[in-house]
């Protein structure tokens, strides 16, 4: 009886025990699962913040050019602009040419300033009347149509718009040497 009373003591001190690590057991599971809430509560802001501005592409916003009167009725001249670009957390303004004439109807034609031969920058000839490359000769008409020499493709066109009395311009590079524009 006595060895009963010990033996059941004894299994009362093992069940309390067990008991204690039970609960210790989910206190600790609850403070994990408690902050294991806050970290993730606390990581989409972050991962938001921190993350995602180097995951997004690169931006190429128009850029505005200026007034209208800028460009010449079928006289390309050599603009510039300020070129906006964001790549992650880089940001960074870069001043960039290209040529632009005003046709009869009003339409803007833009040229990215490349030759599309080897990238070389080409010139408006008034008294050609054409654009020439003096890298290898290449030669192109008011539309960009190559008329001689060996660029392999017409100049590249950039997308114009007209908001008001202002002229935007989305410049944009292409890889020289190709058969067919692709953008870089
Ligand atoms: S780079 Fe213009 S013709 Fe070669």
């Amino acid at each position: 009886m006595v060895n009963d009373k010990s033996s059941s003591s004894r299994r009362m001190g093992g069940n309390k025990k067990t008991a204690e690590v039970t609960r210790r057991g989910f206190f600790g599971k609850t403070i994990a699962a408690i902050m294991g809430l806050i970290g993730f509560g606390l990581g989409i802001p972050l991962f938001g913040y921190a993350v995602l501005p180097t995951l997004k592409k690169r931006e190429e916003p128009w850029s505005e050019v200026g007034p209208l009167e800028l460009i010449e009725l079928n006289r390309p001249k050599e603009l510039e602009v300020v070129r906006s670009s964001s790549s992650g957390w880089m940001k960074s303004n870069t001043v960039r040419s290209f040529w632009a004439y005003k046709k009869p109807d009003g339409e803007v034609v833009a040229f990215s300033p490349i030759c599309t031969h080897l990238g070389c920058g080409y010139r408006w000839s008034d008294a050609d009347q054409q654009f020439l490359c003096p890298c290898h000769n290449s030669v192109f008409d008011l539309e960009g149509k190559v008329l001689a020499g060996p660029a392999p493709r017409p100049l590249d066109t950039l997308p114009t718009k007209i908001e008001g009395d202002r002229l935007f311009i989305l410049y944009q590079e292409f890889k020289a040497g190709l058969p067919k524009k692709e953008a870089i």
